[in-house]
């Protein structure tokens, strides 16, 4: 199996496919370049088309073999508002990695549409496309990562308190596919990552040395610019660890009393979908730290930078 980097040494197309294989120099033209679309057109109706039309006669596919609100409804709308064109299709309906290879997938949907977005389950799926396409392709998520989240929540925080670099950012709970992108923005972007979470539901390791872990939640948080948590149970998780995690993740939860002990003007982040009053609390979600909602806004002006750069348009 090639590995990201090779991928991005040999294949001449330019992928989105992780924020550590990302320049530094080219995430940060990525989020200023979403800051001035996302001003371009503010206020106007959302399927008014901007001036530019930078993906006129482009096509692009959306591929989800998981649910999703917010990627799906982001990435069809960006496509439209730049003037191209999408179809979403569900990994189920296709013949992906069970009628045939993904590596065949990724040739035949090259010879149809310019750009590919996959959410998948192994990243391994999302490697081999990105290996055969000769179109970019974007990961929309794995198991094991979720870059365009990652770029929305650093625009949003950038949007609200200025430059990320030097920052406290904490993460409390799981250590999952959306923390493994926080701790490569977190090299790449240069911020302090901490994580807190249930020994068990440590970060993997390959992550190791991009953040550091206090157990206490309360001392993790203790100076944090932004504090961060997403589900306990992940979509790739089996509902069967469901109980276990719950136990073991209950005392991270992000509630008023963990907030009050973070900076006075800390953030509060989510990726969304959220389980309300499990690892956040509705007070937080919807309380004054919060920018929950700008962050699920900021997909949509992130993802379209984020096409752009991959088209070079
Ligand atoms: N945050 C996020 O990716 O949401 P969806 O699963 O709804 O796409
Ligand atoms: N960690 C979550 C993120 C959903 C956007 C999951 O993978 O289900």
């Amino acid at each position: 199996m090639p590995s990201v980097l090779s991928i991005q040494e040999t294949n001449a197309m330019t992928h989105f496919l992780d924020i550590h294989t990302t320049a530094p120099t080219d995430l940060r033209t990525i989020i200023d370049d979403a800051q001035s679309m996302k001003k371009a057109r503010a206020g106007r109706p959302k399927g008014q088309l901007d001036d530019d039309q930078p993906l006129a006669g482009h096509m692009v596919a959306l591929i989800f073999e998981k649910p999703s609100t917010r990627t799906r409804v982001s990435f069809d709308v960006g496509v439209r508002q730049m003037g191209g064109q999408t179809m979403v299709l569900s990994g189920s309906d296709m013949q992906l990695g069970h009628g045939e290879t993904i590596a065949d997938t990724a040739r035949v949907l090259s010879r149809y549409v310019d750009l590919i977005m996959i959410r998948t389950f192994e990243e391994a799926t999302l490697l081999e496309m990105a290996e055969h396409a000769t179109v970019p392709v974007i990961n929309g998520l794995t198991n094991r990562t979720h870059p365009c989240q990652i770029m929305a929540d650093v625009m949003t925080f950038e949007e609200h308190r200025g430059p990320i670099k030097g920052k406290k950012v904490v993460w409390s709970g799981d250590g999952n596919n959306v923390f493994a992108s926080f701790a490569h923005a977190a090299k790449q972007f240069e911020f302090d990552l901490v994580f807190t979470g249930p020994e068990p539901l440590d970060p993997e390791r390959s992550l190791d040395g991009l953040y550091t872990t206090v157990r206490n939640p309360d001392e993790a948080v203790a100076n944090a610019d932004l504090v961060v948590t997403d589900t306990w149970v992940s979509m790739h998780d089996p509902q069967s660890a469901r109980e276990r995690r719950h136990n073991q993740l209950r005392g991270y939860q992000v509630n008023a009393d963990l907030m009050a002990k973070s900076k006075p003007d800390s953030l509060f982040m989510h990726c969304l979908p959220a389980h309300r009053d499990d690892e956040a609390t509705s007070e937080v979600m919807d309380g004054p730290h919060s920018v929950i909602f700008d962050e699920a806004e900021n997909r949509l002006h992130a993802q379209k930078a984020i096409m752009r750069w991959c088209l070079g348009v």
